[in-house]
């Protein structure tokens, strides 16, 4: 595999900041993940070895930083949910000095844009040593993890410019549905069979261009709710909360507003009281089992007196949401619920005049523990 890097990758052309422009790239990266990993037929496109190998094992560690350990967190859902296969998600600056006790026969993922990042890198010298097989998940061909690991498996996404990481998130989990499906078939689990993932793709793709294609109202969120905002709560259960984990963490890197994200229920157990009049928090509602629950969650947050603002499917909309997205398959529906995420704090850092693809204190790609 290799990415075409022609000079309309590195150039922002008409666009103010990368951001915007990779905001935007994102439904023709999942054309091209399409493209590559899944044949006509829909049927996935991963070698045999690598499928042996995760076959071998009983657990799957997905080990990454930042933006790239979020999406590992949807991975997790993906692979148990596809593959049937447990999964662990860890930080890696955690997991390089406290390794938790390892099942009999671990496989290890490595989620990084970069393939650089030296928290990472720390985890996988560790395992090499032990002898232990793993995978790296990267947009960058013959990065050190790329290079340090057994197979290597490419985003796609094209060079990601702006520090704030949008598009290789979406990237990480679509590799990640793809190769959920290609082991779960492979072990011929009906469920991994059934999922429709070149159709879904298809859906994603559309649906996020119809997003990209109204960014003016997420604008017009932001500067009513953010302008004034200096705190802010995103709120989600199961893979809603690991969006709302990832929304947080746009807004903080770019917009500098306290921002985090909870488990919906988990809120009220201590953090409601950081809710004063006006307080922005975000609901996101994708799935159904929960849908209600947030939504109760929400409304004691507006008693006392938060300003809810709700990102929701369709079909489990209702008359006053802020912003609705198409419906997906239920697992694949952070694609879609990320990207109102990624334009509000986009947004947020543009109205305060920040420079939102160099934002203070970080950097892309950190090489240092
Ligand atoms: C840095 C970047 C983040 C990124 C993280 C992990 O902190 O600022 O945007 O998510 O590193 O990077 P990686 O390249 O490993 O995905």
């Amino acid at each position: 595999f290799h990415v075409d890097i022609d000079s309309s990758d590195t150039d922002k052309g008409t666009y103010p900041y990368y951001m915007l422009k990779e905001i935007d790239e994102q439904p023709n990266v999942m054309r091209k993940l399409s493209s590559e990993y899944l044949n006509e037929d829909g049927t996935p496109v991963v070698q045999d070895e690598l499928l042996d190998a995760m076959k071998q094992s009983d657990r799957l560690y997905i080990i990454a930083a930042g933006t790239s350990y979020h999406a590992g967190l949807v991975g997790k859902e993906l692979f148990e949910k596809l593959s049937e296969v447990p999964t662990e998600v860890h930080v890696s600056s955690e997991f390089a000095y406290n390794m938790p006790l390892l099942s009999k026969n671990p496989f290890f993922i490595f989620l990084s844009q970069s393939g650089e990042t030296a928290d990472s890198r720390e985890v996988l010298v560790n395992l090499n040593r032990l002898n232990y097989k793993s995978l790296t998940i990267t947009n960058v061909a013959n990065s050190t993890l790329s290079r340090e690991s057994n197979y290597t498996l490419l985003l796609h996404a094209g060079p990601e410019i702006s520090v704030a990481s949008t598009k290789a998130y979406t990237a990480q989990i679509t590799v990640e549905a793809i190769l959920a499906k290609a082991l779960g078939e492979s072990e011929g689990i009906a469920k991994a069979k059934d999922f429709n993932l070149k159709q879904q793709l298809g859906f994603v793709a559309t649906g996020m261009q119809s997003i990209v294609d109204e960014k003016e109202t997420i604008n017009e969120i932001s500067k009513k709710y953010f302008a004034d905002a200096n705190r802010a709560f995103y709120i989600g259960r199961g893979i809603d909360y690991f969006v709302s984990l990832e929304s947080s963490l746009k807004l903080k890197e770019i917009s500098y507003i306290l921002a985090e994200g909870f488990a919906s229920g988990e809120l009220k157990h201590g953090t409601i009281a950081l809710i004063e009049e006006d307080t922005p928090v975000v609901g996101i509602i994708t799935q159904s089992n929960t849908a209600g629950l947030t939504r109760s969650n929400l409304e004691e947050t507006m008693a006392r007196g938060a300003k809810a603002i709700t990102i929701a499917t369709e079909s489990l909309s209702k008359e006053n949401d802020d912003i609705v997205v198409p419906d997906v398959d239920e697992l694949l529906t952070p694609l879609l619920s990320v990207i109102p995420a990624q334009l509000l704090a986009y947004y947020t850092s543009l109205n305060k005049g920040l420079d939102v693809d160099h934002p203070r204190n970080l950097a892309k790609s950190v090489t240092v523990q």
